[in-house]
C-alpha cells in the first residue's frame, strides 16, 4: 500500500469512526438497541441465539400509578428451568427493586413492587438459569 492509499484510508476510517457512533444513536433512540442487546442481554425485538425463547423469558410489565407487576411467563421446574430473579432499574441503572425466586416454592414468575420515590423510564430483567437476562422498557 502507497502511503497516498495509506493516508486516503486513515482519514476516511477517522471520519467514520466519529460518525458512526452518531448515525446509530440517530438512527433507532432506544436505550435498549445497544450492540449488547441480542449478545450480552437479550429483549423481544434482539432475542439473538435465545429467538425461539423470547416469549417466554420477556419480562411483561404492567405498572398502575406506583405499582409495577412483572411476569415472566416462563415455566418454573425446581433447580432444572427457572427463573432466578426480577430486577427493576431505573434510566440511570439505580436498583428499584428486586425479588429472588425459590424454584421449589414460587409456581410463577411474578413480582410486585412499589415504586413510590421514582418517575420516569425504567427496565425490568428477568433472569433465566438457562437463557440468560431479559430487558423490557417501560415507564412508571
Ligand atoms: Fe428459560
Amino acid at each position: 500500500m502507497d502511503r497516498r492509499n495509506f493516508v486516503t484510508l486513515g482519514v476516511v476510517g477517522g471520519a467514520a469512526g466519529l460518525l458512526l457512533p452518531a448515525a446509530l444513536q440517530a438512527a433507532d433512540a432506544s436505550p435498549l438497541q445497544t450492540p449488547f442487546a441480542g449478545g450480552i442481554y437479550y429483549t423481544k425485538e434482539k432475542p439473538g441465539r435465545w429467538a425461539a425463547k423470547a416469549a417466554g423469558h420477556s419480562p411483561v410489565v404492567e405498572s398502575a400509578g406506583k405499582m409495577v407487576l412483572v411476569t415472566t411467563p416462563h415455566e418454573m421446574k425446581g433447580y432444572e428451568h427457572y427463573i432466578v430473579k426480577h430486577v427493576l432499574l431505573d434510566a440511570n441503572m439505580n436498583l428499584l427493586g428486586e425479588k429472588m425466586f425459590n424454584p421449589l416454592q414460587d409456581k410463577a414468575a411474578v413480582s410486585q413492587f412499589e415504586i413510590a420515590a421514582y418517575s420516569g423510564p425504567a427496565y425490568a430483567l428477568s433472569m433465566c438459569n438457562q437463557h440468560d437476562v431479559w430487558v423490557t422498557a417501560f415507564t412508571v
